[in-house]
This record gives C-alpha cells, sequence and structure tokens, in this order.
C-alpha cells in the first residue's frame, strides 16, 4: 500500500527496479550461500514467465529437454510449444518420489540441452535429498547440461533440509534458480517470480521482458522486499509451514483410513499423491465423478505425465474442517466408514 501511494504504479527497467534486484539477491544468498548480484537476478510475473524464457534462450525445435514424470504440466506444455522434446524422468513413489539418477544419466543423448528438476515437487510432495541432489549435479556438469531447478516449494519443507541444486559445486554457472512469492508468501495473485542465473542468461531474459511483459507490476515488486527482509514476514510463512505440517499429517491420516486408498506422507510442498489403484478406478474416472457426484475437485495423476497413472492429486492448501469434509466425502462415496 506504501509503494501504491508513493507512486510505484509506472514502468520499472525491464528486469526489475534495482534495489528490489538487490533485495532479491540478498535473499538469495542467504538462502542458498551462493554470493549472488543483483545481475544475477531477473524479475518476471510470475515464475511461469521464467521457465518459458529460459526454454526461449536456451532451447531450439528439435533438442531435448529432460523433466520429472510426474511433474508440474507447465513443464511438458511448454518444452511441446517451442517445438522441443520431453522426456520422462520417472518420479516413482517406491524411491520416496525422488528421481533415480541412474535413470537420468541413461536419458541423456546428443540433443539434451536442458534438465528441468523440481524440490520440493509437485504433484508428488517428494523432496531431493543431499545425495540425489549431488549425484544429479555431478551428470550435469558432466555432459555440460544447463539445469533450470525450481524451488518454488522451498520454505516448505518439513521433515529434512531443502538442498539447492543451485548451490552445489560447478552448478551456480550452469544453473537457472527459479523461484517467486506464489506459495511459501501465498502471493500468487501479486505475480511475481524471481531467477537466479548466470549473467549471459540474465540478458537473454531481459531482451525477453522488454518484448513481452515490460516489466513486473512496480508495487509488486517493492511487496516483494517486504516478504524477503521483514522479520513478521519470516514468521508469518514459519506459521504457514507449521499449519501445513498438521493438515498434512491430517489428510494422509484420512485417505489412509479409506480402503483401497494407499497415501504415501510427503515430505514437501502442499500435495499429497495418493495411489489409487486398489479402488478398482482409473485416475481419470475417479477424478471427475468425486467432481460431479460429491463436490470434491482432485486431480488426475495423468494430468502430470502418463507416470501418474493410478494416482490423484489433492492440494491440502485449504482449512482443516474443508479437508476433512473433502475425505468424509471420498470415503462415502467409496462405500468406506466415514471417519468421523
Ligand atoms: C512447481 C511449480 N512451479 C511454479 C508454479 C507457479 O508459479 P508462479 O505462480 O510463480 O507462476 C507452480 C504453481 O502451482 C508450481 O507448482
Amino acid at each position: 500500500m506504501r509503494a501504491i501511494k508513493n507512486g510505484a504504479t509506472h514502468y520499472t527497467p525491464a528486469s526489475g527496479i534495482p534495489e528490489v534486484r538487490e533485495a532479491t539477491a540478498r535473499h538469495v544468498t542467504r538462502s542458498t550461500g551462493v554470493p549472488t548480484r543483483m545481475e544475477n537476478i531477473v524479475l518476471t510475473p510470475g515464475r511461469k514467465n521464467l521457465l518459458l524464457f529460459a526454454l526461449l534462450s536456451l532451447v531450439e525445435a528439435g533438442d531435448e529437454v529432460i523433466i520429472p514424470d510426474p511433474g508440474y504440466p507447465i513443464y511438458r506444455s511448454l518444452v511441446e510449444f517451442i517445438g522441443a522434446r520431453a522426456v520422462s524422468l520417472p518420479v516413482r513413489q517406491g524411491n520416496d518420489f525422488r528421481p533415480d539418477p541412474e535413470e537420468l544419466r541413461a536419458l541423456i543423448s546428443p540433443r539434451t540441452r536442458l534438465l528441468i528438476m523440481n524440490s520440493p515437487q509437485n504433484p508428488t510432495g517428494g523432496v531431493l535429498r543431499r545425495e540425489d541432489c549431488e549425484a544429479i549435479a555431478g551428470i550435469a556438469v558432466e555432459n555440460d547440461l544447463v539445469v533450470v531447478s525450481d524451488e518454488i516449494y522451498s520454505r516448505i519443507n518439513y521433515d529434512g533440509e531443502h538442498v539447492s541444486l543451485y548451490a552445489l559445486d560447478g552448478m551456480a554457472e550452469r544453473t537457472i534458480l527459479m523461484d517467486g512469492l506464489s506459495k511459501a508468501w501465498a502471493m500468487c495473485g501479486w505475480r511475481l517470480g524471481f531467477g537466479a542465473m548466470p549473467v549471459e542468461i540474465a540478458r537473454r531474459m531481459d531482451t525477453l521482458m522488454i518484448n513481452s511483459s515490460s516489466c513486473a507490476a512496480a508495487f509488486t515488486q517493492w511487496a516483494a522486499v517486504e516478504a524477503f527482509e521483514s522479520a513478521e514476514s519470516d514468521l508469518a510463512v514459519d506459521h504457514m509451514v507449521r499449519e501445513f505440517r498438521h493438515r498434512r499429517d491430517v489428510i494422509v491420516d484420512a485417505l489412509n483410513s479409506i480402503p483401497g486408498i494407499a497415501c504415501h506422507k510427503p515430505e514437501g510442498a502442499f500435495y499429497v499423491f495418493p495411489d489409487i489403484t486398489e479402488t478398482g478406478w482409473s485416475d481419470r474416472d475417479l477424478a471427475v465423478t468425486l467432481l460431479d457426484e460429491v463436490g470434491v475437485a482432485v486431480l488426475r495423476g495423468t494430468a502430470f505425465g502418463p507416470l501418474g497413472e493410478g494416482h490423484i492429486r489433492l492440494s491440502y492448501a485449504n482449512s482443516i474442517d474443508n479437508l476433512t469434509a473433502a475425505a468424509d466425502r471420498i470415503a462415502t462415496f467409496l462405500g468406506a466408514p466415514v471417519s468421523g
């Protein structure tokens, strides 16, 4: 509100207001330990633009981009939109929804240009461990790959440490770290994403910003400084993460009490990705029918890639009352006793 009253309602430089880029660089340096300067930072109207710009800057039609499967659907749709080929890297429940580095190595071909990683992950809530990140970083360095590391859920990590690929040896010069205000700060409607990347790539993104959005909204950029640097903001995020952890425990227990549903307890983000094969339903039919018949909105697992088959995705960014009511309706619909 202060920024709007002070007249921050005009165009800004394409990559962002210098003071805000500096505050973002301080935030990235603090959270990853990698000395990051304003020149490494690009501010965009949401994290999605950064992904599109990364693809436009680095990938040609016919190139291959490795993406997690199941994974955030926009990875595949943008890769295919620019005429490149999306290559699925399996993320399996049996491995706590973490990819296997050896499977990754086997997918690399002379056409591989980019590797997209996401931890904590949408839709599974899987979190990469330090040993996973080290193995992935080693493969990226050996094969001279650029890595897009989508760490938008980095603060929403319940059990372990968040390891940033950007922070590992030899990675800052080949990684586009993507983050934004949409998740930890619940500012998704403010539209602000930020990326930390090598200066050369940041310059290309600046050109793409000039030719597309011009800039992110000026007052939203100023709000980011408060999000990163005010003590209240930090406490509010910690409070919300504790609340999400409680919601996760409630929804996982409620789902596991329904016969036919097996829900793995995710370590991060705010999604669960239960296996519903034993219910006898396909993920597509169950998702459509739950919405039509009992008013519960879930997504079919295959919306996140072929390997999401047999799963549905639920977001628990909702009140405990609504989550319990949703689980009860699913239980009743599937013919199980209600959880109470
Ligand atoms: C993995 C992942 N990345 C990015 C986004 C979107 O980020 P933004 O709102 O900054 O465009 C989402 C939103 O659901 C997401 O799940």
